[in-house]
């Protein structure tokens, strides 16, 4: 009997989302690349070791494993994003035959897909990006998927896609289709810009309470506190972290104080400075990232400099207030250069359903998002929404004094200072950019536009040098 849908890559998501689809009902085939003494027999030893793949069919000859298949054959990918997804096109491309689909599940930049799309699409093959959040337990479980390239290829793989993905709280898929071209891989990039802000903001919130002398269980105990009113999956896996133990240690003391990454947040940084979008946390909470790398000299300039502690104590009210505060604001930069990157590529996302499929399977799902389902219904902008506006009120002297206090502290928290500085920006009526546009226009003729001249026309001033 022949497969209906192949998986290629048999990583921890790749061989999640094959358990998925074989828990689904689907006939499938799995393969895996052989590489001798290094990845040998992986398909098969797989499926010897899942008892929902007994059905599956595994190969290591991607021939084979292409034969196995149906017509219209469909395959998704779970190889690394980059050369490795070309490699593995490549060598499918001289097998399938027209009309098969082709699915990126991995981490790939939008624009490599958007590129896939057009040569895949000379062989007569179509091509789905297609981002996947929620780790290898939602690969598993089941995931949030942001599907996105040609509307009718999408249609011989939706049944799949919406089968394997989460559910929301109604019992529909967390799978929608995006848009056209790579517009699936952007959103999951910046899905994934919002989660290092997240995780960012959280990791500031711990090193505050750390600075309070407050035992890692103490501090779970705080952050569990907050979970009845802003619980989300990132805030809870950190009550878990917290309170991990290996003997009598705490397993978080233990780690390394260097944050790594994968690329995606560097990516959406600088689709962000492409884009003209003020998304200033990302890249924040992206620099923490870098800045955290730079152990030896953080440790010298420990040294050199002492640190000052000034402490007025700081409130936990302040801190969790200030967490929401910079929590609506990330949201708010996230949702807008979704809507930006929309606009100029005009791929009509519509951000509510974001919101909506991402309200489970993804790493940033939360009961704030399932708030951003309706509230993004009536309004694109989220920082002017009634109900958000009154929070951010009430929260803003908290996430004042707080930031007022960390900086007495000298404690690092560059993300609360995004959020905040960004709120302040954002609500600027008349700005200081006036002064940027003559320096512009003294020393470049660059023009300025006039407030007393509202046809927008380009104005020069002969600037008289003193
Ligand atoms: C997800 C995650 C995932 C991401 C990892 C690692 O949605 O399941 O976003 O796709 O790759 O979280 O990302 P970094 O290594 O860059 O932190």
């Amino acid at each position: 009997m022949k497969a209906e849908i192949g998986v290629i890559g048999l990583g921890v998501m790749g061989k999640s989302l094959s358990r998925n689809l074989a828990r689904n009902g689907f006939n499938i085939a799995i393969y895996n690349r052989h590489v001798d003494g290094i990845e040998e027999n992986v398909a098969r030893n797989c499926q010897r070791d899942y008892a929902e793949l007994e059905n599956a069919q595994p190969f290591d000859d991607l021939k084979d494993f292409v034969q196995s298949m149906s017509s219209p054959r469909k395959i998704i990918l779970m190889v690394n994003a980059g050369p490795a997804v070309d490699a593995v096109l490549n060598d499918l491309g001289n097998l399938l035959e027209s009309g098969d689909v082709i699915i990126d599940g991995g981490n790939s930049h939008f624009e490599d897909t958007n590129r896939r799309i057009d040569s895949m699409k000379i062989k007569g093959l179509d091509f789905i990006g297609s981002g996947i959040s929620g780790g290898e337990e939602g690969a598993l479980k089941g995931p949030s998927i942001m599907p996105s390239g040609e509307k009718e290829a999408y249609s011989k793989v939706k049944k799949y896609l919406e089968s394997i993905s989460a559910k929301d709280a109604d019992g529909n898929p967390c799978c929608t289709y995006i848009g056209s071209n790579g517009s699936g891989h952007f959103v999951k990039m910046i899905h994934n810009g919002i989660e290092y802000a997240d995780m960012q903001l959280l990791a500031e919130c711990y090193s505050i309470l750390k600075g309070q002398n407050l035992s890692n269980d103490e501090i779970a105990d705080v952050f569990e506190s907050w979970c009845s009113d802003l619980g989300s999956y990132l805030l809870g896996i950190t009550v878990d972290i917290l309170r991990e133990k290996e003997g009598d240690e705490y397993v978080l003391d233990q780690i390394l104080d260097k944050a790594g990454n994968k690329g995606t947040g560097s990516w959406a940084t600088i689709a962000i400075a492409n884009s003209g979008e003020p998304a200033t946390m990302i890249p924040a909470a992206l620099f923490a990232r870098y800045l955290s790398f730079f152990k030896e000299l953080r440790e010298s300039a420990a040294k050199a400099f002492s640190t000052q502690h000034n402490t007025n104590e700081i409130e936990i009210r302040q801190v969790k207030e200030a967490y929401q505060f910079s929590r609506i604001v990330n949201h708010h930069q996230g949702f807008s250069i979704i809507k930006q990157v929309s606009n100029q590529n005009d791929w009509n996302i519509n951000l509510s359903e974001i919101a909506r499929i991402w309200t489970a399977g993804c790493i940033i799902k939360s009961d704030f998002m399932k708030e951003l389902v309706h509230y993004l219904k009536a309004n694109d902008s989220i920082l002017l929404n009634d109900s958000l506006n009154q929070t951010i009120r009430k929260t803003h002297s908290s996430i004042q004094s707080l930031i007022t206090a960390c900086i007495k502290n000298e404690i690092h928290i560059p993300c609360f200072f995004a959020a905040l500085d960004f709120f302040h920006g954002i609500k600027t009526f008349n700005s200081s950019a006036n002064l940027i546009q003559a320096q512009r226009d003294y020393f470049g003729a660059h023009t300025y536009q006039r407030r007393d001249d509202p046809t927008g026309k380009a104005h020069h001033t002969e600037w008289t040098n003193i």
